[in-house]
């Protein structure tokens, strides 16, 4: 199969390429390179003849006609997006622009390339989007987001990705378009872009720099490997019903501190400082709206598309800790993009 992948560039979406290329599909990423790109995530496949790049932006409609004439793919999974939610608060606008009226804009390249194909049925517009649309959970363990939990966003990056969904759902109900669509929890793992927590927490312990824990740190996120996530995104694009969503989570819950700690106690074995890097930890403002509890019910997933993760928070921790630690290479130049190592999300920005 021929994939356009868009934001192919980016964390998840590289981690989707290399993996499809595993698989043998032929791929076409489509990025624009913004700020959080980094084409180096895809050094393995770069000379691969089943991956090909274009530079283009998704709310360039005769960029996206060209494309996909040019490639004539089978399938798009569409990735790209605006995807901090503190960058969200300082400067929603940006949000609007990329996640809603470029997916719409991809929408109706996608469909006009479909149509004049003849509709075929096999083609699939994948939507790849976040358990962040369906708001907070309680914070007591057991309610968890089903397909069926309603939209709730309540950051300007959730409600952007929300307005995105309802956009992609619309255009399978109006025009025949065969689209799915799937809501993950947070992703961590290798090139993970060091804004993120995750990348933030290893990278201040390794500075010996405070690490900032938003609030009271109570806040409880499920988390997913980035190699398992893309494992589910192709079974979603291959296996998945058309007009269908898929919750995609690795039953992985834990608070922020909870989890900075169990960071820590790996950086402790691997590089002993002399004192626990746990010493580090700084508790500072909370994010506004910050959503408190995630939790995702992977049934469907399981059921229909055959697909659990298979890497334990333990495990995935491990690895991502040990990928930084042997890949300066890859973080260390990309701390001097803008915004890197100052707190956003205040609320300060226009
Ligand atoms: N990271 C997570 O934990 C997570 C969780 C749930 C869902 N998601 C969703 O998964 C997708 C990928 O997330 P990620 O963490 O890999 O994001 P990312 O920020 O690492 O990468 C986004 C990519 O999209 C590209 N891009 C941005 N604007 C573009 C535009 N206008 N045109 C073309 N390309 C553009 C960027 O250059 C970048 O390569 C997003 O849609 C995000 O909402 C992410």
């Amino acid at each position: 199969m021929k994939i356009l992948v868009t934001g192919g560039a980016g964390f998840i979406g590289s981690a989707v390429v290399r993996h499809a290329v595993a698989q043998g599909h032929a791929v076409v990423n489509l990025d624009a390179l913004t700020y959080a790109a980094c084409l180096g995530n895809l050094a393995s496949v770069a000379d691969s003849p089943l991956y090909a790049f274009e530079r283009a932006d998704i709310r360039d409609a005769e960029a996206l006609r060209r494309i996909f004439r040019d490639h004539a793919p089978d399938a798009v999974m569409h990735l790209a997006a605006e995807s901090h939610v503190d960058r969200s608060i300082d400067a929603p606008g940006g949000f609007v622009d990329t996640n809603v009226t470029g997916t719409a804009t991809l929408l109706q390249a996608a469909r006009g390339y479909w149509e004049g194909r003849g509709r075929p049925a096999g083609f699939r517009f994948h939507h790849v989007s976040t358990d962040e649309v369906f708001g907070s959970l309680p914070e007591a363990p057991g309610q968890r987001f089903t397909e069926a939990t309603p939209y709730a966003p309540n950051s300007p990056y959730a409600a952007s990705k929300a307005a995105s969904d309802h956009m992609v759902r619309s255009w399978g109900r109006t025009y025949g378009l065969p689209v799915v669509l799937s809501n993950c929890s947070n992703n961590y793992g290798p090139f993970h872009f060091p804004e993120k927590l995750i990348p933030v927490v290893i990278l201040s312990a390794l500075a010996g720099q405070p690490i900032p824990i938003y609030g009271d740190g109570g806040h409880v996120r499920d988390w997913l490997f980035v190699e398992d996530h893309a494992e589910a995104l192709l079974r979603v694009l291959t296996r998945g019903k058309v007009g269908r969503s898929y919750n995609l989570g690795a039953e992985a819950e834990v608070t922020n501190l909870e989890l900075v700690r169990r960071i820590c106690r790996l950086l402790d074995l691997r590089r002993p400082a002399g004192a626990p890097h746990a010493e580090l930890i700084t508790f500072v403002a909370d994010r506004p709206g910050h959503d408190r509890r995630y939790a995702i019910d992977p049934g469907r997933a399981a059921t229909e598309l055959g697909w659990r993760a298979q890497v334990s928070l333990e495990e995935g921790l491990s690895r991502t800790v040990d990928w930084y630690l042997e890949n300066r290479d890859w973080w260390q130049p990309l701390l001097e993009r803008a915004g890197l190592g100052r707190r956003l999300g205040l609320g300060a920005g226009a």
